[in-house]
């Protein structure tokens, strides 16, 4: 079935102009039209414009009227670890009383406690409790999520977790890309050195052999993952034909940004600590910031320098890492109000973070991320007057139909 949407007050179209993604002043451009329609076809983008022309009336079309409402692309997050089991609401009780989440992680928390639920869990468990959170992500707005393994710390695990990802994206209605992150953390029972052959020589092979993941990621951080560690994971990595990703300069500047950048990394992810040598280092490669503020926010630590970036013209992309320790939260939306509150941005960059810039963190701007003809129909229809009302009218949700293929998939 095609679809018409009708006549939508505004479309905020994010228009790519042809580029992989928007930076310096071109982020804050977010290709506003007025009083138009879109015709989907076959889950594609077939036309738009003012006048409908014969072609779409002389089809079948399902038809939406958007008259008193807005029309974006779909959101895109980025960076999840949306496949997780248990919680840690206990350790968020003694963060809210004064223990740090490095602190917590010490003392044998954090990463570890889920590492150990998620091994205790069966896939069957940790694919009901995956698509539960997929839906409530879907109903803020998200079109396409990256998930992430790295609570498994053992070849089985790890490759369970995968394969859950996986076994989501083929009955979800929405896209997952799956991440191998299997250098999150150092499980209990081996030698940093085992650990690291483990991933590379055992977890690497089969993850690529079996084409369960598209991104390979590392937390480069103090007491986690070096630069050098870094390094050699991405290589084998890309070895294998996983292209690198990288969690960095959470809590410190390690040289992260610096081997993420070298290895064309598609993104570089958290960026909280930046020293003048890292935003140079990332001006002038191809990685897109992907920023977290829903981590600062939940953590109580500092935002990353969102302006800074911008004006060195270094693209900025914004996720929710959904995840049960530094971000327990699907809403997307929320990381938007972070962002224009929090990390300066303004709405149209915002708009752009979470659209055209999230998709190109993920490689698939060329396919998703703004409207256009011949792009995937995957669109956000929203109960507002205004784009404005968006970031204005904080902590509601007025979203009102998710499309995704020109198809459906959410009313509210
Ligand atoms: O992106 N920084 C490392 N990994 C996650 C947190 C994972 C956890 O605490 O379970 C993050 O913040
Ligand atoms: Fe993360």
């Amino acid at each position: 079935m095609n679809l018409l949407i009708e006549n939508a007050r505004q479309i905020i179209t994010c228009h790519s102009r042809g580029y992989r993604f928007k930076a310096g002043k071109f982020q804050s451009e977010i290709g506003l039209i007025e009083n138009s329609s879109i015709y989907i076809e076959n889950g594609r983008i077939k036309w738009l414009g003012k006048k409908i022309p014969q072609f779409v009336i002389k089809s079948n079309f399902r038809k939406i009227d958007a008259g008193s409402k807005i029309v974006l692309p779909g959101f895109i997050d980025s960076h999840t670890h949306l496949v997780f089991a248990g919680d840690r609401a206990n350790e968020f009780s003694m963060r809210i009383k004064g223990k740090s989440y490095e602190e917590i992680a010490n003392a044998g928390g954090g990463i570890i406690s889920t590492v150990k639920a998620v091994r205790k869990t069966s896939k069957k468990g940790l694919l009901k409790l995956a698509k539960e959170r997929l839906n409530s992500s879907i109903s803020f707005g998200v079109t396409t999520i990256e998930a992430k393994s790295g609570y498994g710390l053992d070849t089985e695990n790890e490759i369970k977790m995968l394969e859950v990802i996986n076994e989501l994206n083929q009955q979800s209605p929405i896209d997952v890309y799956a991440t191998f992150l299997g250098a999150h953390a150092f499980p209990k029972n081996k030698t940093k050195e085992e650990y690291i052959d483990e991933i590379l020589f055992s977890m690497i092979p089969l993850a690529a052999k079996r084409n369960l993941a598209t991104f390979i990621d590392v937390f480069c951080e103090k007491n986690y993952f070096s630069a050098d560690e870094t390094v050699k994971i991405f290589m084998q990595g890309i070895n294998f034909g996983l292209v690198p990703k990288l969690h960095t300069n959470q809590f410190n500047s390690i040289g992260g940004i610096e081997a993420a950048v070298n290895y064309d990394a598609i993104s570089v992810d958290h960026l909280e600590v930046m020293t003048e040598k890292d935003i140079g280092s990332l001006k002038g490669g191809g990685s897109i910031a992907c920023l977290l503020p829903s981590v600062s926010y939940f953590l109580d630590i500092p935002y990353a320098p969102a302006k800074k970036l911008t004006e060195n013209r270094i693209p900025v992309a914004l996720a929710t890492d959904f995840n049960p320790g530094s971000a327990m939260s699907e809403n997307i939306q929320l990381v938007m109000s972070l962002a224009v509150q929090k990390l300066k941005m303004n709405i149209e960059e915002t708009i752009n973070a979470v659209t055209l810039n999230a998709a190109a963190a993920l490689g698939i701007s060329h396919n998703v991320g703004s409207i256009e003809t011949g792009k995937q129909g995957d669109l956000l229809i929203f109960d507002v007057p205004d784009y404005k009302h968006l970031l204005y009218h904080f902590g509601v949700n007025t979203l009102n139909t998710v499309i995704k293929k020109g198809k459906i998939i959410m009313k509210l």
